[in-house]
């Protein structure tokens, strides 16, 4: 299965580029940004931005900013994710997590900084008229909040999700299919010039494939290696987290998500039916993934 290398590179050679301490007193902090941002993650949000501005007949390389915006986002919610605090972990993107390699204050300094300065990014840098750019911005900002990827892991946390499966599936899309969802929907309100019709369909398809990022995260947690994750293995077994694989089994769990890839890629042939380019690529990647 093929993944679109060619954005991911892309993505890779912008965020190396990065710097953000201007000052001696701040370098380490920002090594520490760096440390966590240049590990090598997939980068499925920028790419998938990247893809969806492609799928839209819009230059990739023009949304560049707001998909670094992303995966600054998405690397600060890593950071603090494994702080002893929530949920305990050593190992991320195959290296030492954040808080072992600079100590738990530099860690959450870090993921505080790396979120400021995704906003700051997306709002100096991003091309675009600024209505767009501030409607993008407004999305990204709600998607990150209370009634998304924060609020999805406070549920997570205080295991505070209404009981049942569309409980869990409220779960998954704040936690983690907002964030998506936002990748690809920003990226047509940057734009600008898509019809609200057309932004339904793309957010059908992207709510879906959030939903299925994070039903496939689950699985792998319980199947998947640590070499192969970068990650360790059954940290939600250790921590009694409540998953797709805890309420429906291994099997119900697989099943689930081979649903919900069918309804993503259906979702997906409504939003682009005529060259959804990459997308239908990243779509099977989140489905078929091993890590
Ligand atoms: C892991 O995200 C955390 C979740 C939201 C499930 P990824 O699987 O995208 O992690 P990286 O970016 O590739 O390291
Ligand atoms: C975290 O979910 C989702 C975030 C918003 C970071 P998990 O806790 O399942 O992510 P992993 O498995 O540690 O990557
Ligand atoms: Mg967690
Ligand atoms: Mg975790
Ligand atoms: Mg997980």
């Amino acid at each position: 299965m093929s993944y679109p290398e060619d954005l991911r590179a892309q993505v890779e050679r912008y965020l190396e580029a990065l710097r953000f301490s201007e000052e001696a007193g701040t370098a380490k902090l920002e090594e520490a940004m760096r440390y966590s941002l240049l590990a090598g993650g997939k980068r499925v949000r920028p790419v998938l931005a990247l893809a969806t501005a492609a799928a839209i007949g819009v230059e990739p390389s023009s949304m560049l900013p707001f998909a670094a915006a992303l995966e600054l986002i998405h690397t600060y919610s890593l950071i603090h994710d494994d702080l002893p605090a929530m949920d305990d972990d050593d190992l991320r993107r195959g290296r030492p997590t954040c808080h072992v390699a600079f100590g738990e204050d530099v860690a959450i300094l870090a993921g505080d900084g790396l979120y400021a300065e995704a906003f700051k990014h997306l709002l100096t840098d991003q091309p675009g008229e600024s209505a767009n750019v501030l409607r993008a911005a407004a999305e990204l900002a709600s998607a990150t909040g209370v009634s998304g990827m924060v609020g999805g892991q406070y549920l997570d946390v205080a295991a505070s999700a209404p009981a049942g499966a569309e409980g869990l599936r409220h779960l998954h899309a704040l936690k983690t299919g907002r964030l998506i969802r936002a990748s690809v929907e920003c990226v047509l309100l940057l734009d600008g010039s898509q019809e609200p019709a057309t932004i339904v369909y793309f957010n059908n398809f992207a709510s879906e494939l959030g939903v299925l990022f994070q039903i496939v995260d689950d699985i792998l947690d319980v199947t998947g290696s640590q070499e192969a994750l970068g990650k360790a293995s059954g940290s939600d077994e250790r921590l009694g987290k409540r998953t797709y694989v805890t309420e429906f089994g291994l099997d119900g769990a697989r099943k689930l998500a081979k649903e919900s890839h069918a309804r993503a890629s259906d979702a997906l042939n409504s939003a682009a039916p005529h060259d959804p380019g990459q997308l239908h690529q990243i779509t099977d990647f989140i489905a078929y993934r091993s890590h």
